[in-house]
């Protein structure tokens, strides 16, 4: 009796998992989203939005490595020297934290990449880590380097929540307070002048090639970053 109930359970799941997948009531495909452009080209300001946007988690390695630094943790004190010098944080060191991150279960629907990849060799990393299932949308935000530094040099995050000010573009209402939560609002280490000229550097010099590797997978999409941010918005909204 105790075989035949089991035995009917089995059954019962069988079919039912075969009606949910006829009915294409499969799994969803995880959607891996990656926001490509150089220093201050607005991948944070539009990975916010894009994160509520696409109910998907937004992963920045940049804020990883600064939580690691706030709170002085091995990592974030063998990333530091890099950051502070305009430097790209070695992959071995980007690879483990990124993919302990993707690992949580809130990305199991897929995740909005900010800053990552930024090198040949993580692109590749990431292919092979990524399931053949997942769809994959590669965002470039196209900004010319005159634009970065204006950019870069105007602005303001929060030491508390990460959110992003502009001195002129994007002014907070209280002088030096955060909109969102109150926080002192800071200058980014990384952001003065020499810092900002090599981090321009390095992009073009290590990150850039992969807008070839996307392109010639045919998954890129490039959208013009000098605009407001909410045409820039509405632009990559266009494409997904
Ligand atoms: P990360 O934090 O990723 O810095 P980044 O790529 O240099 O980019 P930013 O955060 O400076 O700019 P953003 O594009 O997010 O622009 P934002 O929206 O803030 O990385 C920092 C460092 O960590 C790296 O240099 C490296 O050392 C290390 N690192 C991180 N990931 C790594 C990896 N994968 N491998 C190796 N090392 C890694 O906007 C900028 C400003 O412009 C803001 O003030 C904003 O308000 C304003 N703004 C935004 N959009 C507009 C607009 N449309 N019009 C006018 N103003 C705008
Ligand atoms: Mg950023």
């Amino acid at each position: 009796m105790q075989l035949l109930l089991i035995g009917l359970c089995i059954g019962a799941a069988v079919c039912g998992y075969a009606l949910y997948a006829q009915n294409g009531l499969s799994k969803p495909i995880p959607h891996v989203v990656i926001l490509l452009g150089p220093p201050g080209s607005g991948k944070g300001t539009q990975a916010v939005r894009l994160s509520k946007e696409l109910a998907l988690p937004h992963i920045s390695t940049g804020d990883l490595f600064r939580e690691n630094m706030s709170q002085n943790s091995p990592l974030g004190q063998e990333a530091k020297s890099y950051i502070e010098a305009g430097k790209l944080v070695p992959d071995s060191l980007v690879l483990k934290m990124l993919f302990d991150r993707v690992k949580r279960p809130d990305s199991l629907q897929g995740y909005l990449l900010d800053g990552f990849p930024r090198t040949l060799a993580q692109a590749e990393a990431l292919e092979q880590m990524l399931p053949p299932s997942t769809k994959l949308t590669v965002l470039e935000l196209d900004v010319p380097d005159h634009l970065i530094v204006e950019r870069i040099a105007g602005r303001l995050s929060c030491a508390q929540c990460g959110n992003v000010h502009h001195r002129l573009f994007s002014p907070p209402s209280i002088a030096d307070r955060c909109d969102k939560c109150g926080g002192v609002l800071t200058q980014r280490r990384d952001d003065q002048a020499h810092v900002v000229e090599e981090r321009l550097r390095v992009y073009h010099e290590q990150t850039k090639p992969l807008v070839d590797f996307y392109s010639k997978k045919g998954i890129l999409q490039r959208v013009d970053g000098t605009k407001s941010p909410d045409e820039v918005f509405r632009s990559l909204q266009s494409k997904l």
